[in-house]
């Protein structure tokens, strides 16, 4: 399995706190059956990680996962928090960013948890990044309060060819009641949509194979399958470039 939303990399942001932390996280991903992982590191305006830096960190963790015996490997990524999309489009442009596995075909976004903060044109944005052969992967549109209230903000943002990332943690209910009704809700209504785990650290790694089996069984199998393809697809696309 793959995880395309995981803050493993230590000690560069609010995930994993030390080297011994990353690496139990990725003993228990790999127990887990989950073979790569996608490390995403925030980059929003208070940790503002870009591909300069957090790709000789990504190469590092597979060093020491090399070591420690630990199969699991790690790709480059961030989680682009968008407030302002023309900021986003010039450091996009400048090629300082870090999408999904440091290619050009998938990148992770989010949104601030505060609704003013919401860019009004995000789905321009959404639009204009699909124009440069690029989709763009929402980060856990299930656990914004104002997504629940508008719908037609996040319907907006799937029709400008968004793909949805739910989070593990909220279909089986740590995140408490509501993110888990809208996980299942977005699942039923948006076919392009994926797993992922958000881990952060021990207590918040929850692990993929929980995962599929909850929408094994409130949504089916195939449901399931299409999920697992779907994240397959985007490895793919990264491991060609290697
Ligand atoms: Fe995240």
């Amino acid at each position: 399995m793959i995880d395309l939303h995981c803050h493993i990399l230590p000690m560069i942001d609010d995930g994993a706190a030390s080297l011994n932390e990353a690496l139990a996280m990725a003993r228990f991903c790999a127990t887990d059956g989950i073979t790569h992982i996608f490390a995403t590191p925030h980059c929003h305006k208070y940790v503002h990680l870009l591909r300069d830096t957090i790709l000789p960190h990504v190469v590092l963790l597979n060093e020491q996962l090399k070591i420690a015996n630990i199969p699991v490997t790690i790709l480059p990524g961030s989680e682009i928090q968008v407030t302002d999309t023309i900021e986003y489009r010039r450091e996009f442009e400048a090629g300082v960013y870090c999408h999904l596995g440091d290619r050009k075909d998938f990148t992770l976004l989010e949104f601030n948890w505060a609704c003013d903060q919401f860019p009004s044109d995000a789905a321009e944005l959404v639009r204009w990044i699909r124009a440069q052969n690029m989709t763009p992967i929402l980060a856990h549109p299930e656990r914004y309060d104002y997504f629940w209230k508008d719908p037609a903000k996040l319907q907006a943002l799937v029709d400008a060819g968004a793909w949805v990332q739910v989070t593990v943690d909220s279909l089986i209910g740590n995140h408490g009641p509501l993110p888990k009704v809208a996980g299942e809700a977005m699942l039923r209504k948006y076919p392009e949509a994926v797993l992922a785990t958000d881990a952060h650290n021990m207590s918040r790694c929850s692990g993929m194979s929980a995962g599929y089996a909850w929408v094994r069984e409130h949504l089916g199998p195939a449901r399931s399958d299409d999920l697992r393809i779907r994240a397959e697809s985007v490895l793919a696309s990264a491991i060609t470039a290697l």
